[in-house]
């Protein structure tokens, strides 16, 4: 994996053993790869270099202050989805003209923020949420960009929680009243109706429902056209799956190929929101295994991370891939590394390969980049780990280790 690979028999983040990094900031810990963020923004951006494009990084996968200034100053925009990451994206300097704003809740003062940004796009989710934008924006004196958010009924083949497409599904607005809902929006006051979008789902591992889905969006957008609504901006989502265990998913420059090649007598712009494929293989969760306990039925692995730090298995039985911090001579042993939080569903890895490990040792769970740190919380009175950022032979702390008294901040005992 790019960023992460052993020297001997010692796994190392580029050219820093991670052994070094955990002896310095303690476990558990997130590790980034600055080699590994870098190279995979770098591969939208030359994919729809051709093309007037923004690539609004989705920061909902990994929100860290660094981690946004890092991809920012590589050109990334934002797509946020709350007045906190508005407020995360700008103090990290992502310009606001950046910056796309989806959800399905906006609430009225979350618009105010986002107007006052000057924000590229709104993607607006219903009707109600359209009429209180311009509401908001009239108010305001100000004229909203907004593209709709279309559902496209396509099956993007992917965990029924993380798919978001479908007709069944609470995101977007349904295909077949696109048409009379834009026409609406074109004569809304404070609305200034400017691009479409669409995202299916995400850890899409085939390039089929994207092409179905971009499909549909150019028809869509032709059908505009001819009712007198020109848009400038195609944004196609996110969703990209990166390779956890077997997947073989497509790449940026497949993607852009498709999306390139099918644009065609429209004078549009490109949006793109990746998150988990910008950031997921970028980032490890590194645990330290404090004992080992066998029962008749299995063996536990217990550690000093769970569910509270990456709750990806426990929600979704996602996969991680596991990397031992200093291999062993060895098999290893099938079981089930837990966590300390009390609750059966407290687990990293269930009925796998567990490497040959001694308490004590470290253990890496790999992919942690996106949808880790982001999804942490402080469960059972756990502070959240420190986030670390490696760039070549150097390491630095991007989010220090919250401490007892950052979990009681706010609260009052009398
Ligand atoms: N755009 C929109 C409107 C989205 O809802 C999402 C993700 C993205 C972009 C970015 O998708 P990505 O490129 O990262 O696939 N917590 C789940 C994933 C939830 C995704 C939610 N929306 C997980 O850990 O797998």
């Amino acid at each position: 994996m790019n960023g992460f690979s052993y020297v001997g028999n010692e796994l190392c983040v580029e050219q820093v053993p991670v052994g070094e990094i955990v002896r310095s900031v303690g476990s558990p810990a997130y590790i980034y790869s600055q080699k590994a963020l870098s190279g995979s923004f770098s591969a939208y951006k030359e994919a729809f270099s051709g093309r007037k494009s923004v690539i609004a990084y989705a920061m909902k996968a990994n929100g860290n202050l660094r981690v946004l200034s890092l991809l920012g100053g590589l050109g990334a925009g934002a797509d946020v989805v709350s007045g906190g990451e508005l407020f995360r994206a700008r103090k990290a300097g992502i310009p606001a003209e950046k910056i796309v704003f989806a959800g399905v809740g906006k609430t009225a003062s979350e618009m105010r923020e986002a107007l006052d940004a000057g924000i590229l796009m709104f993607n607006v989710e219903s009707p109600m949420e359209l009429d209180m934008l311009s509401r908001v924006a009239v108010s305001m004196g100000k004229s909203a960009p907004v593209a709709l958010r279309v559902n496209p009924d396509v099956d993007p083949k992917t965990h029924p929680y993380i798919s978001t497409g479908l007709k069944k599904s609470k995101f977007g607005i349904p295909a077949d009243r696109a048409l009379s809902e834009y026409l609406r929006a074109a004569s809304l006051p404070g609305i200034n109706v400017v691009g479409i979008h669409q995202h299916i789902g995400s850890q899409l591992t085939q390039i089929d429902p994207f092409r179905d889905a971009f499909d549909k969006m150019t028809a869509f957008a032709r059908v505009l056209a001819k009712n007198g609504i020109r848009v400038a901006w195609l944004d196609i989502g996110g969703g990209l799956g990166i390779r956890y265990g077997e997947e073989t998913p497509p790449t940026p420059g497949n993607i852009g190929t498709e999306i390139l090649s099918r644009l065609e007598g429209l004078d549009v712009g490109i949006i793109l929101e990746p998150g988990r494929s910008i950031v997921g293989n970028a980032g490890i969760l590194v645990t330290e295994v404090l004992y080992v306990k066998e029962t008749e039925v299995k063996t536990f692995y217990i550690a000093d991370a769970g569910m509270n730090d990456l709750i990806r298995p426990a929600l979704y039985g996602a996969y991680h891939d596991l990397w031992p911090v200093k291999r062993r001579e060895g098999e290893g042993k099938k079981g089930d590394l837990v966590g300390p939080v009390c609750e059966t569903g407290d687990f990293l890895v269930q009925d796998r390969m567990i490497p040959p490990v001694e308490p004590g040792d470290l253990l890496a769970v790999m992919s942690a980049g996106a949808y880790g740190f982001a999804m942490a919380s402080n469960y059972n009175a756990r502070p959240r780990p420190p986030e670390v950022l490696v760039s070549k032979d150097r390491f630095t702390v991007i989010r220090a280790r919250e401490s007892y008294e950052d979990m009681v901040r706010g609260e009052t005992v009398a």
